[in-house]
Parts: structure tokens; sequence; C-alpha cells
């Protein structure tokens, strides 16, 4: 196939051209991910030809000694800048971008608390061993259930949003004769968008409060006995690259802090995650030593120039901790080279996924990367588009690529920055089951969250199991075949 003659044109302007098409881009790959001598791409020291065989694909593949590394450094990181200003610093796991019992541990054996936004992530989070006290608990409209339960276990904080909240959770304390520490959520007014930040004086969205609005809700706080405000809480968007959102935002949150500080304690003050990765050549994340710093020298800066100490500090980063260390392997299936009016063509890479195990690329138009890993090869790279099996245009798993021209049927495609906000926004679009996810470790993989079969599909569908009961003969018999329930894990 010769679409690369013709292809540079709808190339996308960050998009180079690569001299060699099998070579693997550090900064997006585990650091485990290498080709063998055989060109085969391992992962964890696996070959992705045995992981195929072994798990099928598509397959979710999650690097336990980079989760557990990238969790250490990322708290080492805080910490480190915080002691340098007399403070401590404490890292929640922002439990949204991958959870699972396996994660919880993992990331609490390295020492890191927990972010949950709902009851699910909550009740997931305390089946992985984590402690309550260690677990901080968002959102914008927790139920009264959801306060219960987390007052119930002595959740370590919650992180208040609204008035309505506050007077919910000070009748559950009471009732419970209880004590709960709080923070409350603030909107700096910066909100990042992805690669640059906005600065608004009332930010147009749901979650805490304004500036403005904060004082109140502090005020009526400390009134209630139940209540321990312990502190601040502002995130200002996620995928952030370089320190100027987090510097600015840290200004104007440390201001009001300082104020609200002269009517109580308020001992913590949580800056958030957002902290961006790579996911093509072309993204640059500041390294997290570099961030950390850069924030908290910040936040000292502002705390100097208003005479304060500066406070405890804590950090909610979800895809910095898990998005490299996942790579999802995919199996191609059918290709085509689309004539474009221009007279480019692009090269149309189907895999047997798609936005289901990852709706990024459909949400946000976000960008990934891929390489062949069955093989290398010595073809010239084309201007692919990779896409999924689901019955929508949009369905995108790497919006552009260059791939070796040769890729075939049957090859194995791996997108690596996958760890984060796939698997947790993944779907049965289409009645796709959802893939398993591996965990590698010491050179073995193991199942940490078992892919779902068509059976799983079915066994929501009332109308289904009422026919089930039916006398055979009757039954639907395509619906009742068991060798359907295997078909996305067998390998091919
Ligand atoms: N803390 C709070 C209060 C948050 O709302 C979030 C993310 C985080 C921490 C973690 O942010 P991270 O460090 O992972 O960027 N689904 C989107 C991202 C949504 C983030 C929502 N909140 C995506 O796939 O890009």
């Amino acid at each position: 196939m010769s679409a690369d003659s013709h292809s540079a044109a709808v190339a996308p302007f960050w998009l180079e051209r690569p001299t060699n098409p099998n070579e693997l881009v550090a900064a997006v790959w585990p650091e485990s991910a290498a080709r063998a001598d055989d060109g085969v791409l391992a992962l964890g020291g696996i070959p992705a030809t045995r992981l195929r065989e072994q798990f099928g694909t598509p397959l979710y593949v999650l690097d336990e000694d980079q989760v557990r590394a990238t969790a250490r450094r990322t708290s080492d990181a805080f910490r480190a800048a915080a002691a340098r200003h007399g403070a401590q610093a404490r890292v929640y796991y922002a439990g949204k971008a991958f959870l699972s019992t396996e994660v919880v541990r993992w990331v609490t054996e390295e020492g890191l608390a927990v972010d949950v936004c709902t009851g699910g992530e909550l009740a997931v989070t305390l089946a992985g061993g984590a402690e309550p006290a260690m677990i901080g608990f968002h959102g914008n409209n927790k139920s009264l259930a959801e306060l219960e339960r987390a007052v119930e276990i002595g959740i370590g904080s919650i992180i208040i949003d609204s008035l309505i909240e506050i007077e919910r959770l000070a009748a559950i304390v009471e009732r419970r004769g209880a004590t709960q520490a709080v923070l409350v959520r603030v909107n700096s007014g910066v909100h990042a968008e992805t690669h640059d930040f906005l600065a608004t004086a009332h930010e147009d969205q749901k979650f805490g409060f304004t500036m403005t609005d904060a004082p109140a809700a502090v005020a009526r706080i400390r009134e209630l006995p139940g209540l321990e405000l312990i502190g601040l809480h502002c995130h200002i968007g996620s995928q952030i690259f370089g320190t100027a959102g987090f510097e600015e935002s840290a200004g104007r949150i440390v201001e009001l802090h300082a104020q609200l500080r002269e009517g109580g304690e308020l001992p913590v003050l949580n800056l958030g995650g957002g902290f961006g990765i790579a996911y093509t050549a072309a993204d640059a994340p500041t390294p997290i030593e570099q961030l950390a710093s850069g924030i908290v020298d910040a936040v000292a800066r502002q705390c100097e120039v208003r005479g304060i100490p500066v406070p405890t500090l804590a950090f909610e980063p979800g895809r910095a901790i898990v998005g490299r260390a996942g790579v999802t392997l995919y199996e191609v299936g059918t290709i085509k080279p689309v004539a474009l009016e221009s007279g480019d063509s692009r090269l149309y890479v189907s895999v047997d996924g798609g936005m289901s195990d990852n709706p990024r690329p459909a949400l946000y138009g976000a960008h990934y990367s891929a390489r062949i890993a069955s093989r290398t090869s010595d073809a010239e790279p084309a201007l692919a588009r990779v896409v999924g099996k689901h019955c929508e245009s949009g369905d995108i798993v790497v919006d552009a690529e260059y791939l070796p021209a040769d890729i075939a049927p049957g090859d194995i495609l791996a997108v690596p920055a996958t760890g984060a906000y796939g698997f947790p926004l993944s779907s049965n679009y289409n009645y796709v089951p959802r893939p398993p996810v591996v965990a590698l470790r010491g050179g073995e993989a193991r199942v940490i969250v078992r892919g779902e079969t068509i059976d799983d599909l079915l066994a929501r569908d009332t109308g289904y199991a009422a026919r089930a009961r039916v006398p055979a003969g009757d039954a639907p018999t395509e619906g009742n075949d068991m060798s359907v329930s295997s078909e996305r894990s067998e390998s091919k």
C-alpha cells in the first residue's frame, strides 16, 4: 500500500512521520515495554503474543510495577517539596482514573490515600482494604445514603460541595453522635482547558462554591458542632501541562485560605489533581518533581507574603499515577485505504474493540498513539486511523498515527497510555462485552478484573430470563447457546 505518499497533507500538524514506525517512544509506554529479538513487544517481560494467547483481545494491560513506582515517586515528590517549607503533604490517588480492589491495594501499600466520588467507588475502595481514615469523598450530589455510609465507616474527610450538603451531613452526624472532618470545595476561577487555562471570576460549572460564596459556607460549617472544618479544596481541571494554571489558582486560594483562617483553624489545603501525561510523542508533560516544587513553592510564597504558615497540602492525581501503566492490546481485522477528495489517502485499520473500551477519542477528541506489537516491519510508514468495530463513524481508537504500510489482519496493535479513564469509562455499546484487565508483575500476568461475556450482558435482561424459563423448544436458541458466552475471550 502506498498510502503514505499522498497522506502528508491530512496528517495533523503535531504528528511527525517517524523514520522507524516500530520504535517505542519512551514517554508513552510503561518503562518495562521493549521489543524482544524477534520484534515482538513485551510488557512487563511478557510478549504481547503470549498475552493474546492467554487472555484474548481486546485486553487492558496494567503494569503493576509502573503503577506502584509512579505512586511512590509522586508521593515522594510532593512530600519532599512540602518538607522544604517545613510542611507536610498527602497524596490521594483519584480512584476515578482506574479503580479495582487490586489497584487500591497497590496504591495504599505505597502509602497513598484514596479519593472517591460515589458510593460505588467507596465500596470498591473499602473492599480493596483502604483504611477509612485514608479516604476522601467528593461529589456534587452525594446521596443521603452515601453520606450516611461515609460517616458510618469513619471516612477521613468529606469534601463539601453545596449548602444543602452541609445541612444534610450535619443532620446525619448529629443523629449518629459523630464528628466529621470536612473540606469546602472552592472554584478558584482558574479552569484548565487541556493545554491552557482560563481564569474567570465566576466559573460557570457545577462543582463547589465560588470564591464569593465560600466564606458563607465556611461560616455555616463552623456553627455546626458535628462538622470539623479542616480546609479548602480546589481542583482546576485535568490533563494540565506546566505549572502556570496551578500557580495562578494557588495564589487565589491561599488568599481565601488566609482570610478564612482568621475565623478559626484551617490546617489543610487540598489542591486536587489534573497533572498531565504523554499520550503521543508530541506531548511533553512536566516531570512530577518539577511540578510538585513549582506548585508547592508557589503556595509557600503566597503564605509568606501573608505571614501565615504553609498548611498541610493534599493532592489528588489520578491519570498521572495509572495512565502510563496501561496498554490496550487489540487484534487488527479489516483494513482499507480510503481515497480522500483532496487526493490524499488514509489507511483505515479496524480493531476488535473501540469506543466501548476507550471512549476518550469520541468524547474529548483525545489523541493516542499505536504500534504493531506482534512483529516489527520494514515497510514504509503510512498515515493510518485506527477505528473500532462499533456502528458509529466517530468510533475512533487512534485518530492519526503512522503505522507500517504492510499492517495486516491478525497483527496485534498496542495502544499505550490507556491506563486512565479507559476501563472506568467503558460501556457495552452495541453489546460489546468489556475486556478483562490483566496486571503484570514479576514477569507474570494475572486477571484482576475478568472480562464480560455475552451471558453477563444478558443476565440483566429480564425478558431473556423469563424466556429462559419457557420449556425447551420454545426458547430462543441463539440466546441459550452457551457457546456465545466465551466468544470474546477465545484466542483467534
Ligand atoms: N480530584 C478531583 C476533585 C477531580 O475531579 C479529578 C478528576 C481528579 C482529582 C483527578 O484528576 P486527574 O489527576 O486524573 O486528571 N474523564 C476525563 C477526566 C475527568 C476528570 C474528572 N476529575 C478524561 O478522560 O480525560
